[in-house]
């Protein structure tokens, strides 16, 4: 079996297991309730009538809020869960949007769609073990004047030990790591829209993943062609317990408890393609 099948079973295991703690969704999208945050909106700018991507858009929650505001949105992830799970939200809320369950590389490398907006956040290239080949196919996909934004939890959490001392992950690390997705919705709880816990089935499925440094990720973007516009980073992460140390603050989201030197949790980019 190939990485991307095991990572394709574990995270059909983790979509069913995340979802199973959100309650009605499309009950939620129709009230007008929001799963975007403020980081990658200010990013993405305006996205009336703009064709959009969500390169790894999993149970599409993301890239129907993205809708919503005026783009047309199409969805790819590799995850056949995810993605039914999406296009039975899209019916429910009547929001609309596509998805397509396909590898993103080798989609980025041949589809024939163009966009003038490329989105990917929160848990993305680690899952990809080409670097170069995502940022040439995003710049591939992108029409001339066409972004790509990207919002990430930043790499160097996941070097910081329990007790906060740098006892974990090499931030240059080049192993490749082999571990279930774990159920970090639950761990989250209402930053991620847990509105119930419900009994789930353990994951044991290894899914495959890497570590990016953000010099790696900024420069593969650089080299595609791109042209960096924005750079940011943040001292807090949206939505996700990314630490079992962090602590709850406003805004559905986890910050370093006091005492703690205050390094970056997220960082957020947009690339135009000229
Ligand atoms: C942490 S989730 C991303 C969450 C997403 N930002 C959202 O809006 O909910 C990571 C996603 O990457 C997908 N994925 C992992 N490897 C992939 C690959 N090679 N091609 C396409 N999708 C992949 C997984 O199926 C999963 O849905």
């Amino acid at each position: 079996m190939s990485d991307f099948d095991t990572t394709r079973r574990s995270w059909n295991n983790a979509t069913r297991n995340h979802n199973a703690h959100k309650g009605d969704q499309a009950a939620l999208l129709r009230s007008g309730a929001d799963v975007l945050f403020a980081e990658e909106l200010e990013l993405l700018g305006d996205l009336t009538g703009k064709r959009l991507v969500h390169l790894q858009c999993n149970a599409g929650q993301d890239s129907l809020g993205l809708a919503r505001r005026g783009a047309t949105v199409h969805g790819v992830d590799l995850s056949d869960e995810a993605i039914a799970f999406a296009r039975r939200l899209s019916t429910d809320s009547g929001v609309p949007g596509t998805f397509e369950r396909a590898e993103l590389l080798h989609w980025l490398a041949t589809t024939d769609q163009r966009f003038q907006v490329a989105f990917t956040s929160y848990g993305a290239t680690g899952w990809l073990p080409d670097l170069d080949g995502w940022a040439r196919g995003v710049a591939r996909v992108l029409e001339r004047g066409g972004s790509l934004v990207y919002v990430e939890f930043h790499p160097l959490v996941w070097s910081v030990g329990e007790t906060f001392g740098l006892d974990r992950d090499d931030y240059f690390t080049r192993e490749t790591f082999h571990e279930p997705v774990s159920d970090y919705v639950r761990a989250s709880g209402s930053a991620l829209g847990v509105v119930e816990f419900a009994d789930v089935l353990d994951n044991d499925v290894p899914a495959v993943s890497w570590q990016w440094t953000l010099a790696q990720i900024v420069d593969a973007i650089a080299r595609a062609g791109l042209r960096l516009e924005r750079l940011r980073e943040y001292p807090y992460a949206n939505g996700c317990l990314v630490h079992p140390g962090l602590v709850s603050t406003e805004g559905r989201r986890w910050a370093w408890p006091d005492g703690v030197a205050k390094v970056p949790l997220m960082f957020g980019l947009r690339a135009t393609k000229d």
